[in-house]
């Protein structure tokens, strides 16, 4: 029995159809829920890109691309046929006026449309405009817009502007990948629809909360992006600042969009500026020669960090004198994102020998092998007395899965959220405009300060400073891999 909710007919144009974003992702994802039956074929799939290309061209174009980044392994020919008989093309080029006549008399007013900007953030507010002046969107539209979301805090704010200046908010969403992990939607769950957790859930019990998101790749091949981004814009403005939010938010009054984004907007603007000495920030280097950051970035003298740890607050009731202990890097030892709670350690201990036995552990593991684990302590089975061992309490999404259905793709989840209009899963314009208020201050110290990023070595845990900046609080990172 297939347990896909149905959504409605639309017509989705996909700005940067030709793009990286749009071949390994957007593509791939709508053909998995055309599988699985999620949409008809009475929905349409327009690509729009300045190449000069038919629609059959295109249509080979998306195949290929299947091909490469999709299951068509397992699915019958037939399906891929009728998924690509949805495909149409239009040459646009969104600086000037060519093409959207053509487009606009493609688009059905009756039919739910979605247009989908797989490109620069440059050409965001252009495109908003031209499709309100051409007459192809209408009230009903909504319009998604990828990340980077800006790259400070007028930048987002100008972006804003230019987006409602063509549409409404509740017609904007802005694409935080994160938001739509399996892991991430059952950290909710797991806080919101048990009463065993939230009674726990602050600083009286919480000791602290570690947020790990560790890739093994490099930046090579998109280092002229990556270079004027860094981990600290690329990263943790965005996909680590929304884990936090959803680890510290206060319980939504219900799973709305508006109820849950309000609780969001609020720990951001409950973040403590971070000083430097809170901060540890790396570029790595490779044994190999021509491997280290710097010749990935093409600049000897770059400073931007492809890693950075950082001890954050977040100065409320809830939280007070609990730390929320951030790192994200790449080239580390192994591809792991995973948030740690740590429990306080029990008040009085009454069996001897118990050192090395801490409180419990919650990990909510969200890649790779998606599942929660709860450390506790037992007794040590067997005859050897009152002795103290570790067990925990595995639940891995894996196994809870039904067995025939394939684990979602957070694309697939959060384009099929903008054809419902659910919004609840991305990022509202004054959530990204309050975590650019917390991020421009300490990327501007940094600047001031010159504060260098230290080295660390390609496939290991991050620089030397990262490891300081939570032993000196006691503590220990949870091990990468
Ligand atoms: C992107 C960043 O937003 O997220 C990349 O720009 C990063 O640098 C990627 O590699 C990580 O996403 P995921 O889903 O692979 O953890």
């Amino acid at each position: 029995v297939s347990r896909v909710i149905p959504v409605s007919t639309f017509d989705l144009v996909l700005f940067g159809a030709t793009g990286d974003l749009a071949r390994r992702k957007v593509l791939p994802s709508l053909f998995h829920r055309f599988q699985v039956g999620q949409f008809s074929e009475e929905s349409r799939i327009i690509g729009a890109s300045r190449s000069d290309m038919s629609k059959q061209a295109f249509r080979s174009f998306v195949a290929k691309c299947l091909e490469e980044f999709s299951d068509t392994a397992s699915a019958d020919e037939s399906c891929v046929k009728r998924f690509l008989n949805l495909i149409d093309y239009v040459q646009i080029d969104a600086s000037t006026e060519t093409g959207w006549d053509v487009l606009s008399s493609k688009m059905r007013p009756q039919i739910i449309s979605v247009f989908y900007l797989s490109v620069a953030p440059g050409l965001f507010g252009t495109i908003a405009s031209r499709l309100r002046a051409s007459g192809c969107s209408n009230r009903e539209s909504r319009i998604v817009v990828e990340k980077p979301f800006g790259h400070d805090l007028p930048s987002a704010q100008a972006l804003n502007k230019e987006l409602l200046n063509s549409f409404e908010e509740d017609q904007i969403y802005r694409i935080d990948h994160y938001l739509g992990k399996e892991t991430v939607q059952n950290l909710m769950a797991l806080r919101f629809a048990n009463s065993l957790f939230e009674p726990l859930w602050s600083a009286a019990h919480i000791d602290h909360v570690q947020i790990t998101v560790a890739e093994d790749m490099g930046i090579a091949g998109r280092g002229e992006y990556y270079d004027q981004s860094g981990a600290m814009r690329d990263m943790v403005q965005n996909h680590l600042m929304q884990l936090l939010c959803l680890i510290a938010m206060e319980p939504p009054s219900k799973f709305s969009a508006t109820a849950v984004r309000n609780e969001k907007v609020k720990v951001i603007q409950a973040l403590e500026p971070v000083s430097n000495a809170n901060i540890a920030r790396g570029q790595y280097v490779s044994s190999m020669p021509g491997e280290d950051y710097l010749d990935h970035a093409g600049n000897p003298h770059s400073q931007t960090e492809s890693f950075v740890a950082m001890k954050v607050q977040v100065a409320n009731w809830r939280w007070a004198g609990t730390p929320f202990y951030l790192r994200t890097g790449k080239c580390l030892r192994e591809r792991v994102s995973e948030i740690v709670v740590q429990f306080r350690d029990p008040p009085h201990m009454i069996f001897d020998g118990t050192e090395g036995h801490k409180g419990n552990t919650l990990v909510i593991r969200l890649q790779p092998d998606e599942g929660i684990t709860l450390h506790t302590t037992i007794k040590d089975p067997g005859p050897g007395g009152m002795r103290l061992a570790d067990a925990s309490l595995d639940m891995s999404f894996a196994d809870t899965r039904v067995p025939t259905e394939r684990s979602q793709d957070a694309y697939e989840r959060l384009i099929m959220d903008v054809v419902r209009g659910d919004q609840t899963l991305f990022m509202r314009g004054d959530e990204v405009v309050a975590a650019w208020e917390w991020t421009d201050p300490t990327i501007e110290a940094w600047q001031e300060k010159r504060f260098a990023p230290s080295t660390y070595d390609v496939g290991g845990s991050g620089p030397e400073d990262s490891l300081l900046l939570i032993h000196r609080d006691g503590r220990r990172w949870r091990p990468i891999g």
